[in-house]
């Protein structure tokens, strides 16, 4: 590989030099020297099928030489079968109508923008707001970093964002009852309703949310039954549920969504990261028959983005989805992430400094704090978590940093679903000697 000529053409800010990596196979990234580096964060918690698979690179060439491009809303072989795949095989059927777009942010802002103009539609344009999370991440454009629960991805900007109200995400282990309360569940549900009753629901268009946070809080997954009452108040005050499924969509939790893992039938559901495992930038916004029709009768337009479901995107998803479906690679996430969990803690749970490890099928978070008696965390400026990223990858493991505001130091595990007992092992090493090595 060419050296950079200079240290800061790339990325934008140079304030660091890059990571270089020449080549990536199966769950391993490989340095130019040759030195293999396991991908235990799946690059941004995106790659499951593995790298370098020749049948996903075989389809997108074919693709390609196929039709290289025609406009987002004309059909070719490439987006039909992606739409077929999607409807036979991973779209729970209330969800019928599909639009896609390049990446995660898009295809949120554009939920956003359908769950408006479909109360619009309706006649009710005065239901207009958006309800998120206190924790939570859904994109970089100025209206999804807008409604992100994400302090330091939103730093610079604030002067710009609108300010949009949030429910407390459902955090068991800082539930203000105390840690993983059983009233945890009601604790979090009164929230939701004493902040839809200070809205009216008759201004409230959705609630976007993410079943489990992904690396806003690191796998913080909710109360029992937290999800299916919630639901049901959301419904009771006609207010769209939108599930943002970016990180959890597509077999990364061991269903083939996150809304699997709560009984949840969203509204609008949307995906991203692993539709297509990192082969090509695709995302997804999917929807009730009842809200496209309802636009449809409208003078609406939903525009769409120029590379929208690019056929060559389309081929590379359907190829995706088909390998996770042959080679039983949710059941793997189960049993595998299963199995990693129940390693972190067995050899890590007692840890002073490990307030917890949680999480379902491959999307797993360790949460590192000063004192796991009061919760406390380190210091910002330590920088925990940056050392523990970077110790592991000087010992051949990338983890991907999660964690902002009060879950600050996180760090995420969203490995390739193809990872199998040596790379458990080595993960688990991994981290106990960073953490050996990093703590203060
Ligand atoms: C839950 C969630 N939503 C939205 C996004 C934004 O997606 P993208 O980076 O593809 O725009 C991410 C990315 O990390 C995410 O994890």
């Amino acid at each position: 590989m060419t050296p950079l000529k200079t240290l800061h053409q790339w990325p934008f800010l140079g304030r660091t030099r890059p990571f270089e990596v020449a080549r990536a196979e199966g769950a391993y990234l490989f340095q130019p020297d040759g030195k293999p580096i396991l991908d235990a964060g799946g690059g941004a918690i995106v790659v499951n099928v593995g790298h370098g698979r020749v049948e996903v690179a075989d389809a997108i060439r074919e693709a390609a030489l196929n039709c290289s491009y025609v406009v987002p809303t004309w059909m070719t072989p490439e987006r039909q079968a992606l739409i077929d795949e999607l409807t036979d095989h991973w779209l729970p059927a209330h969800l019928s109508r599909i639009h896609l777009a390049s990446g995660g942010s898009e295809a949120n802002e554009a939920a956003l923008k359908i769950a408006i103009q479909y109360q619009a539609a309706r006649g009710k344009p005065e239901k207009n707001k958006i309800l998120s999370r206190s924790l939570s991440y859904h994109g970089t454009t100025i209206t999804t970093a807008a409604v992100s629960g994400h302090a330091s991805r939103k730093r610079g900007l604030e002067s710009i964002l609108d300010e949009y109200s949030t429910i407390e995400t459902p955090y068991p282990l800082r539930c203000p009852l105390g840690a993983h309360h059983p009233d945890a569940a009601d604790y979090y549900l009164h929230d939701l309703q004493a902040v839809i009753a200070h809205h009216g629901s008759d201004t409230i268009a959705a609630l976007i949310a993410e079943p489990m946070n992904g690396s806003s809080g690191g796998a913080i997954t909710p109360p029992d039954n937290y999800w299916q009452r919630a639901q049901k108040i959301l419904k009771d005050n006609d207010i769209l549920l939108i599930m943002d499924e970016i990180m959890t969509g597509f077999g990364r939790t061991g269903e083939k969504f996150g809304s699997d893992l709560y009984g949840l039938e969203p509204d609008l559901m949307v995906s991203g990261k692993g539709m297509a495992g990192g082969y090509a930038a695709i995302a997804g916004c999917y929807g009730t028959e009842k809200i496209a029709a309802t636009i449809a009768d409208s003078p609406f337009e939903v525009m769409f983005h120029t590379f929208a479901g690019l056929p060559l995107s389309c081929a590379a998803a359907t190829k995706v989805l088909q390998i996770l479906r042959e080679e039983s690679l949710l059941e793997r996430a189960r049993t595998v992430g299963a199995d990693l969990k129940q390693r972190l803690i067995e050899t890590l749970g007692q840890h002073p400094n490990v307030a917890e490890i949680r999480g379902e099928g491959l999307l797993i978070g360790l949460e590192i704090v000063s004192n796991r008696d009061t919760l406390e965390q380190f210091p910002e400026d330590v920088n925990l978590t940056g050392k523990i990223v970077s110790h592991s990858m000087g010992e051949g493991v990338f983890f991907y940093p999660g964690g902002t505001g009060v879950a600050r130091d996180i760090i995420c595990i969203g490995a390739p679903l193809i990872i199998g007992e040596q790379e458990i092992d080595k993960i688990t090493k991994t981290l106990a000697s960073a953490l050996d090595h990093c703590i203060p």
